[in-house]
């Protein structure tokens, strides 16, 4: 007798519609890694300790080993090969480039999709408030220093980039933007 496990589901991953039959205890850093092969979100602890499995679920911050693939049925996910484009690096990404915020790279996509979390939701950019922001983030190499002046260089660019198209910044965060 054959009993049909799996779940169809069907989302959006770096702006392209995807759909798979997953198990329904497949967690959600696993259908991205293995199903559909995105290798830049890292597992770091499977423990939802340490954020190297970050990504973005409709729009907001998220550890993919604390959710299932079928909770992500409908949704809109962003990882870390979505923010590049035509050759460019994303501003946070560049911005971890220059300010050398990075060592070995292991927590860094976790990290920046958890800093664009926060300049997506508008949230302070105080270095204490970036670093409250950080805090289910975690990395062996660097000390934070220079992720934290990283994001908030990128949140200076993007918010003031953004600030004539794009909703979500405009209100009670005005002027919070410098941070250092
Ligand atoms: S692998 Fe998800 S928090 Fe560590
Ligand atoms: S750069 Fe190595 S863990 Fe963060």
């Amino acid at each position: 007798m054959e009993v049909a496990l799996l779940r169809r589901i069907a989302c959006t991953v770096n702006g392209v519609q995807r759909e798979a039959e997953v198990e329904p205890r497949q967690l959600l850093v696993y259908f991205l890694r293995e199903t559909l092969g995105l290798t830049g979100t890292n597992v770091g602890c499977d423990t939802s300790s340490c954020g190297a499995c970050t990504v973005l679920v409709d729009g907001k911050s998220v550890k993919s080993c604390t959710m299932l693939a079928v909770q992500a049925d409908g949704t809109a996910i962003t990882t870390i090969e979505g923010l590049a484009s035509d050759g460019q690096l994303h501003p946070l990404q560049e911005a971890f480039r220059q300010h050398h915020a990075l060592q070995c790279g292991y927590c860094t996509p976790g990290m920046i999709m958890a800093g664009l979390g926060l300049i997506n939701e508008g949230a302070d950019m105080s270095d204490e408030a970036v670093r409250l922001g950080l805090e289910g983030n975690l990395c062996r190499c660097t000390g934070y220093q220079n992720i934290v002046k990283a994001i908030q260089d990128a949140a200076g660019k993007l918010r003031g980039a953004s600030a004539p198209a794009s909703a979500g910044t405009g209100t009670g965060t005005a002027g919070m933007q410098g941070g250092s």
